[in-house]
């Protein structure tokens, strides 16, 4: 897709000025109309002081052309970064030796283009995001970003990745948090660069941006609950490993808030004992262990609540929110197919996760919950990042959503 959209840099505040006489003197307006018009309202002495600025002033003045966006595509923050797992990642699992990827068909049977590393058929969870954010186009991966993209943002999520460094090692490589985090320095290196090696302004622009982060999913389903693969469950009890992942988790985003993140979403789990591959492994199993995931599960979404509330009074000036998907998900008006997967998905000789290459799906795939046996369609994707982004139920974020996030 052909990145239309550019931010704006630090020319934001320069123009931002202007932005508010453009709206009022003219709704459509190319960039060279802009500056002439400017011209002609504004005295002949601002302008060429106006043009020298430019012309002397900003590295990116070679650029301005590209960094100007129609008024429809503007986003309501410069850049959105994003961190965790299969539910977000968009392309970054590709090249690396893992079960764990989702280029092949028929994932992106929706999706403009097709197969891409989405685990979905269409667009996934943070891809409903940056539209509602008002981006023109979805946040590049880590993988393949290049050159001045990163400045909108970088998607650094990986399948089968946790905030535990094992985490989702059986299904093969993966980019745990920690080096998610590492890849995130790499890219606010980059972005000083582009900033004319001003790391103030680099540090303000960083500031603005939306961070969001959604993991802890394989830290259970891929680790704790796969005893046969992991000792986690022997060593640490439900309460204990919650309370571990979250201290983790907690240094992770300290880190993050060092590397200039001020505005941070949290995505509780789900109610992962309801997902196929757990609905399929429970019944074979005999035992009703549903409950008991989500259960376990919970106690880790209370820690985060705890971790944004502890966030939001030690950290100066940050701001962190948590998203309920457990109650996003409960409260919903539920797809008529909640319990099997729209792909087709191996049982035998044990329950599968992903969809078959090259496998059937389901022709009515927005009346499904769950697109395989673990990951939502996209139908569910809007419902989660629609009410992520603006609540219907005050409870679906604390202390409220991305939207009002982006506000700040
Ligand atoms: C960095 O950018 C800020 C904001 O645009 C500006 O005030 C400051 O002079 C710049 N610093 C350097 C060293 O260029
Ligand atoms: C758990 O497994 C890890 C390796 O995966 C090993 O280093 C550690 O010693 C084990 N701990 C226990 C208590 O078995
Ligand atoms: C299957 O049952 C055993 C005990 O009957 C239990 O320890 C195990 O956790 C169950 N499997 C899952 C996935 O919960
Ligand atoms: C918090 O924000 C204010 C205003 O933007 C700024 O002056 C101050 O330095 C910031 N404090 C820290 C610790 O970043
Ligand atoms: C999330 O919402 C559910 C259902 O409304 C509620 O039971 C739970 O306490 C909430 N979780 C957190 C961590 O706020
Ligand atoms: C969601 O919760 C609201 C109350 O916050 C309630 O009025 C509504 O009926 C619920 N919707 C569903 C589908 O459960
Ligand atoms: C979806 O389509 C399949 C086959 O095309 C059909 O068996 C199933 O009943 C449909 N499901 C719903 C909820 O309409």
């Amino acid at each position: 897709m052909a990145p239309r959209f550019e931010p704006r840099a630090n020319m934001e505040d320069l123009e931002a000025s202007f932005l508010d006489k453009k709206k009022k003197d003219s709704t459509k307006w190319k960039d060279g109309v802009f500056y002439y018009t400017l011209c002609s309202a504004y005295a002949l002495a601002f302008c060429i002081a106006l043009t020298l600025l430019m012309l002397l002033g900003f590295l990116l003045v070679s650029n301005l052309q590209k960094y100007r966006v129609t008024e429809t595509s503007q986003p309501q923050v410069p850049c959105f970064f994003i961190f965790g797992d299969s539910i977000s990642d968009n392309g970054n699992n590709n090249d690396l030796v893992t079960m764990a990827k989702a280029n092949y068909q028929p994932y992106g049977i929706d999706f403009p283009g097709g197969p891409t590393g989405r685990f979905t058929n269409g667009r996934n969870l943070v891809d409903i995001i940056a539209e509602l954010l008002g981006f023109a186009s979805y946040i590049p991966p880590f993988a393949t970003a290049r050159g001045e993209e990163i400045l909108k943002g970088v998607n650094y999520a990986s399948g089968a990745a946790g905030i535990r460094e094992e985490s989702g090692q059986e299904q093969g490589d993966r980019i745990c948090m920690d080096r998610q985090l590492q890849n995130h320095q790499i890219t606010v290196s980059n972005i000083v660069k582009l900033l004319g090696n001003n790391e103030s302004l680099a540090t303000a622009y960083l500031n603005k941006c939306i961070y969001s982060v959604a993991i802890g999913s394989n830290d259970y389903l891929n680790n704790y609950f796969l005893p046969q693969y992991y000792n986690t469950s022997s060593i640490y009890n439900e309460e204990q490993y919650a309370a571990v992942l979250a201290q983790q988790l907690y240094q992770q985003l300290l880190t993050l808030h060092k590397l200039g993140a001020r505005k941070v979403a949290l995505f509780g789990l789900g109610l992962l004992g309801y997902t196929p591959v757990e609905l399929a492994t429970c019944s074979t199993n005999g035992s009703s262990c549903v409950e008991n995931i989500d259960n376990v599960v919970a106690l880790f979404n209370d820690k985060l609540v705890s971790l944004v509330d502890d966030f939001n009074s030690n950290l100066p000036n940050a701001t962190f929110i948590f998203i309920n998907t457990t109650q996003i998900s409960l409260n919903s008006s539920s797809a008529e197919v909640t319990d099997v997967p729209c792909c087709e998905v191996l049982r035998y000789p044990q329950p599968e996760t992903q969809c078959v290459p090259l496998g059937k799906e389901c022709s009515n795939r927005s009346e499904y919950s769950f697109w395989d046996a673990v990951h939502p369609t996209e139908a569910a994707y809007v419902v989660y990042g629609e009410r992520a982004y603006r609540v219907e139920s005050p409870t679906d974020a604390y202390p409220f959503d991305i939207e009002s996030l982006a506000q700040l």
